[in-house]
């Protein structure tokens, strides 16, 4: 467990300790009521979802309400605004700002991929260490990277730009790239109140990842069927009925209730992201190449805190410092070393292969991490959170069942579909968004309408 879990993480973690009183009080059927099932009754709705008690509604409950309501970031002056929102998604697409001319963050963050590539590790100019991640809900998370190495959206967005295995950019080739596009540079103005051309470079550089990082902000997931089973749980509705209601799953539903009872999956994967925010062990390999392990949470907190972009910096747009709390109480051990950031679980239907590395190729392969988990290996100094769960094979069908409905779109009328964003200049990503059914959001919309002032497109 983390050094300093927040005080959500403390409260879901006393709550797991009611829960787990519960199943030892005997109140619990898991493993038991799977085999009492009928033959044929897997998959269907309604059945057995009398077999939650008000103490897994309790801790289902928890995994909402969805979505979470935009909130600007202090931080980041663009944040929320339309002309920004408007520039980041020119500039998410923008091959022109790479050393090469070649790579674009959407050349690794593929919208009809959830904004992940499909690859075990990114490839950029050169390869990467890390697989990449899903850049849906990131506004909700406060670390970013799979170590925490930025502390906020706006300063992680400046790495990729610079790294020379990723878009191998410095500031004055994005600035003169902002400057000479009249496009970018009319959205410039409009963003920031002055043309590129009048700030020096580096401010130019941190302005543009402002603006990635607003737009990035308007990438939501949706709502689905979860949710909507979730929210009828909450209106007080009986398992059975709100199931029902909602359509969703009887083996969801035991896989769920799998998830938040004996799995103790919901310890780290809590609240309506799926993810405390924290980072841990969890017993994978931490090799980025032989002879070179990745240091993980360690090398992440000496990164941020190195960070002349992090809150506590002249870069940040919140004079009040409120935003840096976390940044200045953050402190590395040696504990912290291999541990990563807790991902998030919605949407993992499109974002294969798992893990920081990529190892895990499938979600079966993740639940047979979770299974057969090498205890010897996990940190001997940390709490033992994770034992092996020893799945049996319809209790792993179970988990995967729950899984899928966390990314299978709500049916509800008026919902807001996932992956709601729409990139210009990228056909194949734009054609394969409108298959998902993506109705815009808010945000989204309001800033593709600031740029129409602006001309389109190099
Ligand atoms: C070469 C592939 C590649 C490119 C290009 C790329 N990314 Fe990424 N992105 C990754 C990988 C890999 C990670 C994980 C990095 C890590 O943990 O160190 C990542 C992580 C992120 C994160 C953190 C998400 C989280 O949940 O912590 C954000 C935000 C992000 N990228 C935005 C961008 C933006 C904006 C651009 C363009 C300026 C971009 N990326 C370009 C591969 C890429
Ligand atoms: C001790 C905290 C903890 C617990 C408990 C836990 N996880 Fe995780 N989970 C993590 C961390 C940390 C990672 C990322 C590890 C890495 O990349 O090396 C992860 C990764 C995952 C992933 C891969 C997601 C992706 O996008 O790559 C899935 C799926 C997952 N966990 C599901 C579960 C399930 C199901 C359970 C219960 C059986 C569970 N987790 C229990 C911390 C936890």
């Amino acid at each position: 467990m983390a050094h300093r879990p927040p005080a959500r993480a403390a409260a879901s973690a006393a709550a797991l300790v009611v829960l787990l009183a519960g199943a030892a009080a005997g109140s619990f059927a898991i493993g038991a009521s799977g085999t009492a099932d009928p033959p044929g009754m897997a998959g269907t709705i309604g059945a057995h979802d009398g077999d939650l008690t008000a103490e897994d509604v309790d801790a289902i409950v928890r995994h909402g309400p969805w979505p979470v309501a935009f909130e600007p970031d202090r931080s980041n002056r663009a944040s929320g605004r339309p002309a920004a929102v408007a520039l980041g998604r020119r500039l998410f697409v923008d091959t022109g700002l790479a050393r090469t001319g070649t790579v674009s963050c959407a050349s690794c963050h593929r919208p009809e991929l959830g904004f992940t590539d499909g690859r075990a590790r990114g490839v950029g100019i050169e390869g990467l260490d890390r697989n990449t991640p899903s850049l849906l809900d990131a506004r909700l998370q406060h670390w970013f990277g799979w170590d925490g190495g930025s502390d906020s959206l706006w300063a992680f967005n400046v790495r990729p730009l610079l790294d020379p295995r990723e878009m191998g950019a410095d500031a004055v080739r994005v600035a003169r790239r902002v400057a000479a596009e009249p496009g970018l540079a009319c959205l410039y103005r409009e963003a920031f109140g002055a043309p590129p051309g009048a700030a020096p470079a580096d401010r130019v550089l941190v302005d543009a990842a402002k603006a990635l990082a607003a737009f990035v902000e308007t990438l939501d997931s949706g709502r689905t069927v979860f949710d909507d089973f979730r929210d009828a749980l909450a209106r007080g509705e009986p398992p059975a009925q709100a199931a029902s209601a909602a359509g969703y799953p009887a083996d969801a539903t035991r896989g769920l209730r799998l998830f938040v009872g004996r799995g103790r999956c919901n310890l780290c994967h809590l609240g309506p992201q799926f993810s405390n925010g924290e980072f841990h062990d969890i017993g994978r390999p931490f090799m980025a190449a032989p002879g070179r392990p990745d240091p993980g949470r360690l090398g992440g907190i000496r990164a941020v805190l190195a960070d002349p972009l992090n809150l506590l910096g002249a870069h940040s747009d919140d004079a009040s410092r409120a935003t840096a709390v976390r940044t200045r109480h953050v402190a590395a051990t040696h504990r912290n070393f291999g541990e990563f950031k807790v991902p998030t679980l919605r949407g993992l239907s499109r974002t294969a292969p798992y893990m920081h590395d990529g190892s895990l190729s499938t979600l079966r392969d993740v639940l047979r991490h979770y299974s057969e988990l090498d205890v010897d290996r996990l940190h001997s100094d940390g709490e033992a959170l994770l034992v092996p769960l020893r799945l049996t094979p319809r209790e792993t069908d179970e988990l995967l069942a729950f899984l899928a409905t966390l990314s299978t779109p709500s049916t509800a009328r008026g919902s807001v579909a996932a992956g709601s964003a729409e990139l210009p200049g990228t056909v194949g990503a734009a054609d394969s968004l409108g298959t998902v059914g993506a109705a815009d959001s808010p945000r989204t919309a309001a800033g593709r309408a600031s740029g129409e002032a602006c001309p389109t497109g190099p």
